[in-house]
């Protein structure tokens, strides 16, 4: 055994200090290299949070509540919301919702300290987003002229378009929920015809 035990240590000992005075110059190099192996993993992972935070999928994988209702309506083919209409379309998340830093802190901060309410389908209650003629608009989404020519004579009622009345311009969530269930607002005051699957005003 301490035979063994010596060769071995006499085997190495020329071994390791060949590489001592041959590997210093080398060893040296390799810092760069380690250097640029760390900022590549880096990016890579950035990059992969950017394309992972883009995905419809990214809001619900971790905050459960109050997102699985959300990212739902939208893959759900049946649910009839507008926010599947738009994922057939292939508008995301984030073409409607612009993340900034500063709304993600506040929803972080939201999320961890449980300060929200959702209501009985499990949408946030408050919702802080108006969908004004400029937050369908942008990116030239929606042709407004189109739009106006699509409900004129609404229902069948000469004259009559929620998209151009008396009311002037309003925001498009008057009427429209991405998310929930739309309302025609005009039926506060009329009886127009009521799309399927709308609600009239209470
Ligand atoms: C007073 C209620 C009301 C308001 C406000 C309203 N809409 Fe509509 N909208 C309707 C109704 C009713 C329809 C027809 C039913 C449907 O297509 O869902 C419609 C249909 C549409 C359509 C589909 C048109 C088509 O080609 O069939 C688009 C797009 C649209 N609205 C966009 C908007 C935008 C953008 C705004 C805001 C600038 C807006 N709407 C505001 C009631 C409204
Ligand atoms: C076509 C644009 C559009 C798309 C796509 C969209 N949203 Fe929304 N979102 C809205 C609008 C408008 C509201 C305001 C409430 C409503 O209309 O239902 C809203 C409200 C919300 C709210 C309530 C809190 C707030 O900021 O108002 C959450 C949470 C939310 N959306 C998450 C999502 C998630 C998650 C997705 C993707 C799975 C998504 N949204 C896709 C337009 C959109
Ligand atoms: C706050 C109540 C109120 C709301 C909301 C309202 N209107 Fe009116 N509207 C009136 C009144 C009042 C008149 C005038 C009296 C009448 O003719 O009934 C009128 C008249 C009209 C007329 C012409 C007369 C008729 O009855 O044919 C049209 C068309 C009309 N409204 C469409 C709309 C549309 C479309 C909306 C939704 C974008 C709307 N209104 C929302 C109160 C309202």
């Amino acid at each position: 055994m301490a035979e063994e035990i010596e060769e071995e240590i006499s085997a190495e000992q020329p071994a390791e200090e060949v590489s001592v005075t041959e590997d210093a110059p080398k060893k040296k190099k390799k810092w760069p290299i380690v250097l640029i192996a760390v900022v590549v993993v880096i990016a890579a992972l950035g990059i992969g949070f950017f394309f992972w935070h883009q995905q419809p999928s990214f809001c619900n994988a971790i905050c459960h509540t109050p997102m699985d209702n959300y990212v739902k309506g939208y893959y759900d083919n049946a649910s009839g919301k507008l926010a599947n209409t738009h994922a057939q379309a292939n508008v995301k998340c984030l073409d409607c919702h612009e993340a900034t830093i500063s709304d993600q802190v506040t929803e972080g901060i939201a999320w961890i300290t449980g300060n929200y309410k959702v209501d009985a389908s499990g949408n946030i209650v408050g919702d802080n987003v108006t969908a004004t003629k400029a937050f369908c608009a942008k990116s030239g989404c929606h042709d407004w002229n189109a739009v106006v020519v699509a409900t004129t004579d609404w229902g069948g009622s000469s004259g009559v378009n929620p998209h151009s009345s008396h009311q002037g311009t309003i925001a498009c969530s008057n009427c429209h929920s991405v998310h929930g269930t739309s309302t025609m607002y005009c039926n506060s005051c009329h009886s127009w015809k009521l799309p399927t699957g709308w609600t009239n005003p209470k």
